[in-house]
């Protein structure tokens, strides 16, 4: 396995993809407590990350020497590089005009690293950023490949099995990024590309029989990709000692929750609670208009039904959640970024801290593309694993102002239409989220010869990668204008349609 030590960059996520991708389990984590965990870590090759710093300043993030006279297979990226080139005697200089954005490689010398690749005098298409730049390499480098602003693109000291990079093999721009991360992982460091998720099912099988015992483990079930993977995975370890309490908010898609209970119950068989709280959950909501507001109440009132539910299943004392990689992942870039609170997410989940279970977390080696090609492995249907995300507080939060039950009702179904058509025309998974808004707007139409005064619906689907920005789906008109003809004739209550066009920022995805 590989160890990744992070120095900030937004991108230190995306070594991590391509190294899993090729079959590798890694980790990341973060310089300070690199050393500190390596005797017990045992990686068999190291990656140092990129980062905002400069090994110039004198506080920036650093590692000592004992990382690099491991004698492992090591790759450095970007400030890795300079950091490396710092600690191991060559140099590094500030004031050279950066280079951002693409840039053309020359390969200068047959290397390892460049198998498969464009051949010696000929071009890569790279992708780099940086402003210091190193200006001499350490004894034992050489230069293996150069651009026109880094004379030290690509150093390597093949003897030792050490590659240091100016540019960025992980992003999406260096065109045969994977393929070095891949030249570097087999051809160098002679590891196997051996972990696949059916290893990984069995591997964490016998892991949570380990931890759990002949104990009792509640699952809380969202009807999401993530919680229901890992109870299919945990009930395939431990059985019939899982039991799932899905509270159903009343405020999921169209069918949603049916799918949920049939699924479960009836297909996998395992044990479910399935509490059907719509009534509550409207009830409370009556009247609450403010979205912050509507997130609280739903989150408080979760956590009150799932907790009295839990409490009837005599001697738990485990709680699974399908917490993810990047959750947990201790990020640098993250460290005292910005703060300020857009949105006060909710996940479903989670308990009082008075309960003290403990948890279970299976998937919390593993990111999302991972999870979804664990629950294909543990026999999910793709387009069940496939779907889009769905946000804990669901359609409350897309009825903007008062929600009735009237409302979710015409929401559901509207919604439900849109999905239709976009599967129908084939651009579901070209579509990171798509969903429709029910507007607290009424405005005139015609239909037949009469009059109608009705609701406005927004229809939203985005691109995105992560969520943390999107841009607006390119819909073909047609698809658009089919959708909104059949709403309109098929759900009483919109005579309208419209849609939105906002990218993240500065929008956000859901409308409230
Ligand atoms: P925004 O609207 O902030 O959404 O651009 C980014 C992603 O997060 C989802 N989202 C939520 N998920 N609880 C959740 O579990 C919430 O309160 C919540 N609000 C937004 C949203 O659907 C999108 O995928």
């Amino acid at each position: 396995r590989v160890l990744i030590v992070d120095f900030g960059s937004q991108v230190t996520q995306l070594i991590a993809r391509r190294v899993r991708e090729a079959g590798v389990y890694c980790e990341i984590h973060p310089f300070d407590k690199a050393e500190a965990i390596v005797d017990a870590y045992k990686p068999s090759a190291i990656i140092l990350s990129g980062g905002p710093s400069s090994v110039l300043e004198a506080d920036s993030p650093r590692i000592g020497r004992k990382l690099f006279d491991l004698g492992l297979p090591m790759l450095a990226i970007c400030y890795g590089q300079q950091l490396l080139c710092d600690v191991l005697g060559g140099k590094v200089e500030g004031g050279h005009a950066g280079e951002f954005g693409r840039a053309e490689l020359t390969i200068g010398k047959v290397s390892p690293l460049f198998e498969g690749l464009a051949g010696v005098g000929e071009l890569e298409t790279v992708w780099m950023s940086h402003g210091d730049r190193v200006t001499a390499i350490p004894d034992g480098f050489e230069v293996v490949a150069t651009s026109t602003g880094a004379p030290f693109a690509a150093i390597a000291n093949d003897e030792k099995k050490i590659y240091a990079l100016q540019f960025h093999p992980e992003v999406y721009h260096t065109v045969n990024g994977a393929r070095m991360y891949r030249n570097f992982l087999f051809n160098i460091a002679g590891l196997k590309g051996d972990w696949t998720m059916a290893a990984f099912r069995q591997e964490m099988v016998q892991k949570i029989r380990d931890q759990v015992g002949s104990g009792k483990v509640i699952c809380g079930l969202s009807g999401g990709v993530d919680s229901s993977v890992a109870a299919v995975l945990i009930h395939e370890a431990i059985g019939d000692q899982l039991t799932c309490v899905f509270v159903d908010t009343g405020l999921l898609r169209k069918n949603e929750a049916d799918q949920v209970v049939t699924l479960f119950r009836d297909h996998y068989n395992i044990p479910l609670v399935h509490v059907d709280a719509g009534e509550l959950f409207l009830g409370e909501l009556a009247g609450v208009s403010d979205p912050e507001t509507k997130r609280k109440t739903i989150g408080k009132l979760f956590i009150d039904v799932f907790d009295k539910e839990a409490a009837k299943i005599d001697g738990a004392e485990f709680l699974a959640q399908g917490t993810l990689y990047p959750d947990v992942v201790e990020s640098v870039s993250a460290r005292g970024g910005p703060s300020a609170v857009i949105k006060s997410h909710h996940n479903v989940g989670g308990l009082p801290d008075y309960m003290k279970l403990k948890l279970v977390e299976p998937l919390r080696e593993l990111f999302k593309d991972e999870v979804r090609a664990l629950g294909v492995e543990l026999g999910l249907a793709p387009a069940f694993v496939g779907r889009h995300p769905f946000p804990g507080p669901g359609l409350a939060i897309r009825i903007p102002g008062e929600i009735t039950p009237e409302k979710v009702k015409v929401l559901q179904d509207a919604d439900a239409i849109y999905l239709e058509e976009i599967r129908n025309a084939g651009l579901y998974d070209k579509i990171w989220q798509a969903f429709a808004v029910l507007l607290p707007v009424k405005t005139v139409g015609v239909m037949g010869d009469a009059r109608t005064y009705e609701n406005v619906l927004a229809l939203r689907a985005v691109t995105s990668t992560d969520g943390m920005t999107a841009d607006f789906f390119e819909f073909p008109w047609p698809v658009l204008g089919k959708t909104a003809t059949r709403i309109i004739n098929e759900v009483r209550g919109v005579n309208r349609v419209v849609y939105d066009v906002t990218s993240k920022p500065p929008g956000t995805i859901e409308w409230e």
